[in-house]
Formats: structure tokens, C-alpha cells, sequence
């Protein structure tokens, strides 16, 4: 399949390790201190940061004993609950931090859905604090979400399995992030193509990026599809779902959708809401975790 092919081919490229051989440092005997440092976009909505929890919850009976720290890339996110009182470190300062508390091995974990801007980031840093004198033995990423066709596919059967009082007939779009910058956005095409094999009223189509609502609807009217669930296929339901989707303004994929006559149900449940999915991303970690 040609989408799983281009996915294939992002993924490999993006998926490099930073190591770097640590040195004791004068006087001290050299330890193993290992840590784990969940990277997520962020969210100030308390209800949408249970998926964090959840993540959280399961990382811990996952790597008892293990350190494990959050940190947040959206600086907006990051401001806002500052104000609340709440203090979120970027992953660079979670970093500077677990290099200036003594770890030696730290695995990052991604709950980015795709490989793309953001994660090409993440992972270009990581690789710099890797390549410090001095600093971790040995730092490494985990994937993000969907970083093979089986990921794939477990993360579509989990979410078409999730959608209560959906009746024969009636379609599901999954709203992804999207984007217009990155080769990775070629995932969501892959993605989309995952659920049509599973249900052939099953699409994706993203806020930004190549594939849009727009071309999804022909393939409504065609299929004479009259109710239509929105899902949203990013780690929390947090402002693209609640607005971008679900919201009540009229550029709403909710609006867009009721406008042009289809009944509409919007499902307010991230990935991250489900354990079988939490665990495809942890899988992830595990593996980056086995090489410390
Ligand atoms: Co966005």
C-alpha cells in the first residue's frame, strides 16, 4: 500500500538516537540513574488532561521506581498555567534539569500522534543533550503514536470500537491535527486508509494539512450517509476537538456538517482516554527503554 510505504519512509528517516558516552565526573563514582520524560503538547483543560493521568497512571506500574517527569512544548499552555500557579518545564529545562540532577539514561516519550514538526523538534534537541560533555550517558526517543502499520491499525480497531450508539450506516470522521509543513502529514493519509479498509464509512481528515472536511463530504453524500460521528484523533480533546469540531461557531466541522444537512455527533474522548492505546505508546517507550 502506497500510504504505508511514504509512512514507512518518514518514520525511518526521523527515527535516529542521540547517545553520547558520559564521564565520571572527578571524585564521583559513575552511577546509572535512569529517567523518563513525558513530552506532550500540553492542555489547560483539566477535564482533557485526565488522558494525562491515564498516561501517567499506566507509565508508572509500567517503570516502577523509575523517575518520571512531564514537560510541555506549547509555551502558550505553558504561560497560562503558570498563571494558575502551575509550573510545566519545557522539554529542554526538564532536560537541563534531570542532566543537572545526575541521570544518566533518559527516555523521552512523545504523545505526539505523528512524527512531524513538533516531534522532529523534540527529537533534534534530545539529540543535542545527548551529544553533551559530561551530561546523560545515553538519551533517547520513543516514537509517537503512529510509527507502524500495526500501530496503525490497533489504534484504528480501539477508536472504531469506541463509539457508542453508532448504528449501521451512519460514518465516522476522525479529526487529526494535520499539518502543511511537515512530509509527516502523509501519516493521516495512511491513517485514513487503515480505517477504510476496517469500515468503509470510516475517514480521516485533519484541521490543517493536505486532507480536509471538503473532500470528505462528496464521499458522504455519495455513500447517502445521514448521521456522522466526529472523533478526534489526537491525544487529548482538547481545543481543536472542543472548537475546531465540536464548537458552536459556524466554521465548526459540527456546523459545517449540520449545515449541509447531515446529523452530527461529536465523541469529546482523546486517544489517550484509552488504555489500549496509551499502551501502543508505551510500547514505544519500552523499546527505547530496553537499549539503557
Ligand atoms: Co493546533
Amino acid at each position: 500500500m502506497r500510504a504505508k510505504r511514504i509512512l514507512s519512509v518518514v518514520v525511518t528517516a526521523l527515527f535516529l538516537f542521540g547517545a553520547a558516552e558520559a564521564v565520571a565526573k572527578h571524585g564521583e563514582k559513575p552511577t546509572v540513574k535512569k529517567a523518563i520524560l513525558l513530552v506532550a503538547f500540553g492542555t489547560s483543560d483539566p477535564e482533557a488532561a485526565k488522558a494525562f493521568d491515564l498516561v501517567e497512571k499506566r507509565a508508572r506500574l509500567g517503570f516502577p521506581g523509575v523517575e518520571l517527569r512531564w514537560a510541555y512544548t506549547s509555551r502558550m499552555i505553558r504561560a497560562k498555567l503558570a498563571k494558575e500557579g502551575r509550573t510545566l518545564d519545557s522539554p529542554e529545562t526538564a532536560l537541563a534539569r534531570l542532566m543537572s540532577d545526575g541521570f544518566t539514561h533518559v527516555a523521552v516519550l512523545s504523545l505526539h500522534t505523528i512524527p512531524g514538526e513538533e516531534f522532529h523538534e523534540l527529537y533534534q534537541n534530545a539529540h543535542l543533550f545527548g551529544q553533551m560533555a559530561g551530561g546523560f550517558q545515553r538519551i533517547l526517543v520513543a516514537r509517537p503514536l503512529l510509527s507502524s502499520a500495526k500501530d496503525m491499525e490497533t489504534v484504528a480497531q480501539v477508536l472504531l470500537q469506541n463509539i457508542p450508539g453508532r448504528k449501521a450506516g451512519e460514518a465516522v470522521i476522525f479529526m487529526g491535527h494535520g499539518t502543511e509543513h511537515h512530509p509527516a502529514d502523509a501519516v493521516y493519509l495512511a491513517m485514513n486508509q487503515v480505517f477504510q479498509e476496517l469500515d468503509s464509512i470510516a475517514y480521516v481528515a485533519a484541521v490543517e494539512g493536505s486532507n480536509s472536511l471538503e473532500n470528505v463530504i462528496p464521499k458522504l453524500k455519495k455513500r447517502k450517509v445521514k448521521k456522522v460521528f466526529l472523533v478526534p484523533l489526537m491525544s487529548v480533546a482538547g481545543d481543536h476537538a472542543k472548537n475546531d469540531m465540536a464548537g458552536d461557531e459556524a466554521d465548526s466541522w459540527k456546523s459545517i456538517l449540520a449545515e449541509k444537512g447531515f446529523k452530527v455527533e461529536p465523541i469529546l474522548k482523546g486517544s489517550a482516554e484509552h488504555p489500549e492505546i496509551v499502551d501502543v505508546w508505551l510500547e514505544h517507550l519500552k523499546a527505547a527503554f530496553s537499549h539503557f
